[in-house]
């Protein structure tokens, strides 16, 4: 475990090779009943590079007219989302120092050519509860600074089967993924980053 700055812990490798391919499996198994939709900006509208889907009691969407929020269902087929799997909830489990489980699991899903600009994590009724960050398939460079939007940030590998943890200080850390390195891992079957972040939505 490596503490990079107060509040941010990197669990590297947290998951093994098996245990990325089965979590794999089943985040697959997820998407065939919760496709990956197109999130877009509030207001604007403008699409975000990756392609997103939750599961969980509740994910987190965002769209021109409703902006960022959660809700129970999915935006197109209007069904629940599936459960979190038990791999993720056992992670959370042992690492986040948070007496409730996750409500929220966002899968992001990026391209060779995806990207995340910085931001916080705001929309959560909670901010004791830490964000629990897994990466899975092709590495990626990772920014984070402090929870002011300028200033001084810190970026870094996250490679398959990584953990990231925001907590405490580092709870409303701006963060954001500057870019994908295509091929670095053959967990996926092409180029690309799957991320899952736990979070918990409202107090226990
Ligand atoms: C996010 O902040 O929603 C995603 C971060 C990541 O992809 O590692
Ligand atoms: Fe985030």
């Amino acid at each position: 475990m490596v503490s990079l700055l107060d509040g941010v812990r990197l669990v590297p490798k947290f998951f093994d090779d098996n245990e990325q391919a089965a979590l794999l499996a089943t985040i697959r198994a997820i998407v065939k009943k919760a496709p990956l939709f197109v999130p877009r900006m509030p207001k604007t509208g403008k699409p975000m590079s990756v392609r997103m889907s939750n599961c969980g009691r509740l994910g987190w969407v965002t769209d021109k007219e409703g902006g960022y929020r959660y809700q129970k269902t999915h935006p197109t087929t209007g069904k629940p989302w599936p459960k979190i799997p038990e791999k993720l909830l056992t992670a959370w489990q042992q690492l986040a120092d948070y007496s409730a489980p996750p409500e929220a699991c966002l899968i992001n899903y990026y391209s060779a050519d995806a990207k995340m600009g910085m931001h916080q994590d705001r929309d959560e009724n909670n901010f004791d509860a830490p964000i629990v960050s897994v990466s899975l398939g092709d590495d990626c460079l990772f920014r984070i600074g402090s929870d002011k939007k300028s200033g001084p940030t810190n970026s870094f590998r996250l490679e398959s089967g990584d953990v990231i943890l925001l907590e405490g200080p580092a709870r409303m850390a701006f963060h954001g993924v500057d870019r994908i390195y295509p091929g670095t891992s053959t967990l996926l079957k092409s180029d690309g980053r799957i991320n899952l972040t736990l979070r918990r939505v409202n107090m226990p």
